[in-house]
């Protein structure tokens, strides 16, 4: 195995450290607590384990968790006037609305109706334009995350040529948005591109966000090049009987030829959620001077 594994688990522990001794100093200095409000609309399996997983964290770092469960059935107006609530709560510094939200809801209008300063997601149409116009915003968690990894491992990312694989807006965009920002020559492929393999084999940062387990084969892998792998599939194993995860890419053939690579799991997964605890405290210094 040729690559450097980026390990993203202990990268995540470290940020969280970090974010644990300045929420004890704005607690020590100024009396103030940062809180976290995550909504969980509905019973999704994955999203219970997410939010549980936040909860935790938020509170192993000394911040509020407030934690708010509704039915699958609720009205959307419901949700609306909770978010109003919260955004009027200055106990509350961030608010998460945990997605996918059941199908009868429109996500961008519950979206848009948090209070932008308090969109530690930073899924907010206003936070949208002022990352894609270079302007301080709330930075979607996920690509803030890969962003650190890359940085950590290379440095500057002045001139390099990057490919973002997947368009989504709460990973692909913002995350060729960073690296735009960053000075990148930034290509998104999504799953019209013409000759994949040809793009991707050009690009000394690959991020793979597709949702498609083992998408991306070593051999599509330009020799050097860092492999970012946000993918989180679960797959069965038949040997076993069991399921295991797995990301985007495929790990052992693009070990063989990456210079760096995240794993699945271990990678990009902790570090979203401790860009979510660094997202609340910077939310919560914002909101107090
Ligand atoms: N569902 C999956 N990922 C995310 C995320 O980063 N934020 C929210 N709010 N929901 C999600």
């Amino acid at each position: 195995m040729a690559a450097d594994i980026i390990d993203g688990k202990a990268f995540a522990a470290t940020m969280r450290e970090k974010v644990a001794d300045h929420v004890s100093r704005l607690k020590a200095d100024h009396g103030i607590t940062p809180g976290l409000a995550v909504v969980l609309v509905g019973e999704d399996p994955a999203s219970q384990v997410y939010v549980r997983n936040k909860r935790k964290q938020t509170v192993e770092c000394g911040m509020q968790s407030f934690e708010h469960r509704l039915s699958p059935e609720t009205p959307e107006a419901d949700l609306l006037a909770l978010v109003k609530r919260l955004n009027a709560d200055p106990a509350v510094h961030g608010i998460l609305v945990q997605l996918p939200l059941p199908p009868h809801m429109n996500a961008d209008a519950v979206i848009n109706a948090i209070d932008p300063a308090k969109d530690v997601d930073g899924f907010h149409i206003s936070n949208v334009g002022l990352l894609g116009t270079g302007q301080k915003s709330m930075v979607p968690c996920t690509p803030l995350g890969c962003l650190m990894m890359l940085r950590d491992r290379l440095g500057s990312l002045s001139g390099l040529d990057a490919v973002v694989i997947g368009r989504s807006n709460i990973v692909g965009k913002p995350m060729a948005q960073l690296l735009l920002g960053e000075s990148c020559t930034v290509t998104i492929a999504h799953s019209r591109t013409r000759d994949l393999a040809e793009v991707v084999r050009r690009a000394d940062i690959v991020v793979a966000a597709v949702g498609r387990p083992r998408m991306v084969p070593g051999s599509w892998i330009k020799p050097g090049a860092t492999v970012i792998d946000v993918g989180i599939n679960r797959i069965a194993v038949p040997e076993t009987g069991k399921t295991r995860l797995v990301g985007d890419v495929d790990f052992d053939s693009c070990a063989q030829v990456a210079g760096a690579i995240t794993p699945v799991p271990g990678g990009v997964g902790p570090m979203t959620i401790a860009c979510l605890l660094a997202n609340t405290v910077t939310a919560c210094c914002r909101a107090n001077g």
